[in-house]
């Protein structure tokens, strides 16, 4: 399959992190496919929890696929948590391509255990990995943005940001704080940005997506292939939403956060006052709230949170 010569994103440069495996390499070529220029990033770990040796084969390999298509492609092996080397890897878009256009964070790990056996270096290491290494490059990119912003006597310049949560952090995982937070922590991440960059002409904006990757592949290890067409689960179900959000025709699409897999897209509505009480008196006081609030949560189903389980139940039909 050569790569069309007219698309989308022709003439844009992009950086995909985590892109030598899973959902960034389907993500990575997808942009290619739509004409960006991409450095594919990955630092190339055997391990999913982020154990071994960097590897640059991972990161290599996809660019290679991609120039053996007819694209335009890099590999940069760096790790995005480290903050000089998240530096140097938008360095190396802007380097290579003349400018960084579109940034797809999606690099991460699992570290999945229980709040109350989880290590330090458990949490850490996946909040560093996730919610860090999104900040770094995001911090790199706004940069240049804003810097090509101010050169260009403040006009508006072409950005895209698209971010990689989860429904670990929707739904809610029990199993899975470190995970669960950090992913949370991007929603919020994104719409700050969000916020900070549309005067630029930068849209931020986040994905829960789902598929069958070295990450998931013992959760979904019960879910059979089809005997013909596509995995429902394959990471390609997901490449053409994060292309779409790299495009100009999603200028207008900025802060939001929607759950994407099998062929499916849903829109996530932002969270919205349920209910408001105001005290009787200057300030509440405990006799107050236990007569509002008590009798306001006894008929609710005890499992019932502020995590929105039911987009788990999301598919397509
Ligand atoms: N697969 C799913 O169902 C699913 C669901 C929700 C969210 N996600 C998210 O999607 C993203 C991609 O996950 P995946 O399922 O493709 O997993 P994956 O393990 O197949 O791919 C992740 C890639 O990130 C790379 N990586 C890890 N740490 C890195 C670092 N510090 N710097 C650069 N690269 C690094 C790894 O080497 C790997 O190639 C992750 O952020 C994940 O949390 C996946």
């Amino acid at each position: 399959m050569a790569l069309p010569s007219e698309g989308p994103l022709n003439g844009l440069s992009a950086v995909v992190t985590g892109a030598g495996r899973g959902l960034g390499r389907a993500e990575a070529l997808e942009l290619a496919r739509l004409g960006a220029a991409v450095v594919v990033n990955d630092f190339g770990q055997s391990g999913r929890d982020g154990s071994g040796e960097a590897c640059a084969a991972p990161a290599e390999e996809v660019a290679a696929e991609i120039r053996a298509l007819g694209g335009r492609a890099v590999a940069h092996t760096g790790d995005v948590a480290d903050f000089r080397q998240a530096k140097e890897l938008i360095a190396a878009a802007i380097d290579e391509f003349g400018r960084l256009d579109v940034l797809v964070n999606n690099a991460g790990i699992l570290r999945d255990r229980m709040v109350f056996s989880m290590t330090e270096d458990e949490w850490d290491s996946v909040i560093r990995v996730h919610l860090k290494g999104h900040f770094n490059t995001t911090h790199f990119a706004a940069a240049h943005w804003r810097e090509r912003s101010k050169a260009a006597g403040g006009e508006q310049v072409y950005g895209r940001i698209v971010n990689t949560s989860s429904e670990a952090f929707l739904a809610g995982s029990a199993g899975q704080p470190n995970y669960a937070a950090a992913k949370g922590g991007i929603v919020g991440l994104t719409t700050s940005t969000a916020l900070a960059l549309a005067k630029y002409g930068v849209t931020a904006n986040a994905i829960c997506p789902r598929a069958r990757t070295r990450m998931t592949e013992d959760v979904f290890a019960g879910f059979q292939l089809p005997d013909e067409g596509l995995d429902p689960l394959a990471p390609e179900h997901v490449a053409p939403l994060v292309g779409y959000l790299a495009a100009p025709a999603a200028a207008g699409i900025n802060g939001q956060l929607l759950v994407v897999h099998g062929g499916m897209v849903a829109i996530v509505e932002r969270p919205r006052v349920q209910a408001k009480f105001d005290s009787k008196q200057e300030t509440f006081t405990y006799d107050e709230l236990d007569a509002l609030l008590t009798p306001h949560y006894a008929d609710r189903p005890p499992g019932e949170t502020f995590a929105a389980a039911d987009v788990l139940g999301l598919k397509r039909g």
